[in-house]
């Protein structure tokens, strides 16, 4: 019986502190596989160009999670807070650069 409950009581303490962690790569697979396409189609092939354009809008870390939570939102997921930070986390380490 012991044997069965520790791994059950040890992910119990380790898996809170997994939710924390910023992951880049799955903060771009979001990205890629949602948001890509619609900046595409108004902006450039390159969907991406619309993050290094000259006028861009987004001048801070701020603005970028209020544009991403504007963007989302038409897209109407309902994505838990840690995926939208890493897509933030995503955004801001290869594009913009804001301090975190
Ligand atoms: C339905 C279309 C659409 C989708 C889907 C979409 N966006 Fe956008 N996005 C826009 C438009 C339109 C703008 C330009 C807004 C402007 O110029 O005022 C924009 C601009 C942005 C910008 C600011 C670019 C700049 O000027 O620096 C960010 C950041 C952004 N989107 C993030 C996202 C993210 C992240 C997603 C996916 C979760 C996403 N968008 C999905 C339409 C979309």
């Amino acid at each position: 019986m012991k044997s069965l409950l520790t791994p059950f009581i040890i992910s119990l303490f380790t898996w809170p502190a997994s939710g924390f962690a910023l992951d880049i790569e799955r903060g771009q697979e979001l990205h890629d596989s949602n948001c890509t396409s619609c900046h595409a189609a108004i902006y450039s092939d390159k969907g991406n160009e619309i993050y290094t354009r000259e006028n861009r809008k987004i001048n801070s870390l701020s603005e970028l999670d209020a544009q991403l939570k504007r963007c989302k939102n038409s897209l109407g997921t309902n994505w838990p807070e840690d995926q939208i930070l890493d897509l933030q986390h995503y955004l801001n380490s290869t594009f913009y650069h804001f301090k975190e």
